[in-house]
């Protein structure tokens, strides 16, 4: 098979952006970050002025919005309305409020139409809580990354100790494990491992052998790949 869709899903700090980008490059595909899209609506909320607990104004500004997401040097670009926001929507503000905007029904049903129609032509690896689970029930690979919290806290504290050289290991822990909850418990579309995904613990695995075992897992269970 030439093209098909992978759904990489899992808790914060798991891996899934690198795995997801690197597998998308090395087989060619697009690679879509649904975090980024959740993060940017959460960006244009909190800059509106709008407070996440003002549903009927934060469902109004998802509805308006218009998000591009584009490969970039670093990573994936994120475009809101034509402006780069790929820096901003890391930031710790963005961080500790996504969970609230990303847990209304209406927010997560725009994007997720958006996010199917991302993914209609095939040829995408795309990451995020519920795509194997809701976005991409269809998908032909669907993998389950997992980590402990500590290492997954250790993770996060190495890539952002530049933006965020105040934050403490143990804070990370905590801010990890708070969302972890938050994405569980939520109502629409939880964290979950859909029943035919492939459960994949990370946390004694490098990237690179991580990467290896899902192209592996494409020439197996696909019948495509390299
Ligand atoms: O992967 P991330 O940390 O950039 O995701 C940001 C938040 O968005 C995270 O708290 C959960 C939410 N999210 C979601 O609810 N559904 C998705 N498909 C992707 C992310």
């Amino acid at each position: 098979m030439d093209k098909f869709n992978i759904a990489i899903d899992g808790p914060a700090g798991a891996g899934k952006s690198t795995i997801a980008r690197l597998v998308a490059n090395t087989l060619g595909f697009v690679y879509v970050d649904t975090g980024a899209m959740y993060r940017a609506v959460t960006w244009n909320v909190l800059r509106s002025g709008i407070r996440p607990d003002q549903e009927a104004e934060v469902i109004s500004v998802t509805e308006r919005m218009d998000i591009r997401l584009a490969p970039g040097e670093e990573g994936q670009m994120v475009f809101v309305d034509g402006s780069d926001v790929t820096t901003e929507i890391r930031s710790a503000e963005v961080t500790g409020n996504v969970s609230r905007i990303a847990q209304i029904a209406e927010v997560r049903r725009i994007l997720t139409d958006k996010q199917k129609r991302l993914a209609a032509d095939k040829g995408v690896v795309m990451d995020g809580r519920d795509i194997g689970s809701h976005v991409l029930p269809d998908a032909e690979l669907k993998v389950f990354l997992t980590a402990s919290v500590r290492i997954r806290a250790e993770r996060r504290f190495k890539e952002i100790q530049d933006q965020r050289s105040d934050v403490t290991l143990e804070q990370l822990e905590q801010e990890i494990a708070t969302r972890d909850q938050m994405d569980e418990q939520r109502e629409t579309s939880p964290l979950i491992q859909a029943a035919d995904a492939v459960l994949l613990d990370t946390t004694e695995m490098s990237i690179p052998q991580v990467v290896e075992h899902i192209l592996g897992l494409c020439r197996t269970k696909v019948g495509g790949g390299k």
